[in-house]
């Protein structure tokens, strides 16, 4: 019983993206200094998959992957981890 549990869940976690991000848009600043630097951000990692990620200094890759790590928070969107969306319980301590 249990190993068949385990067996679902296994299956429907490689079934499943890793982390992914939907419309996702985050900005720096407030009042006039705010500032877009992602914009509409859309991709879903799945386990196993080697992705490079490029663009030019200040296009925001650092960001993206600060708000993939769950270091820093989106202001609005989808991003979830393992299927669980965290922004909300991001929004609350970042
Ligand atoms: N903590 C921050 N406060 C304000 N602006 C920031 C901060 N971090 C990055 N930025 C700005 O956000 C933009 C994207 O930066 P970053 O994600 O570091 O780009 P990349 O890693 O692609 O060089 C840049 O314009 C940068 O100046
Ligand atoms: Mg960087």
């Amino acid at each position: 019983m249990i190993n068949s549990l385990l067996a679902m869940n296994s299956a429907s976690l490689l079934s499943q993206p890793i982390i992914s991000a939907h419309n996702l848009d985050h900005y720096f600043g407030q009042g006039d200094l705010r500032k877009q630097v992602l914009s509409d951000i859309n991709l879903e990692l799945y386990k196993g998959e080697i992705v490079i990620l490029t663009g030019p200094s200040g296009s925001g890759k650092t960001t993206l992957l600060t708000l993939m790590g769950g270091l820093r928070s989106a202001q609005s969107g989808s991003l979830k981890i393992l299927g669980q969306e965290i922004l909300a319980v991001l929004k609350q301590f970042c």
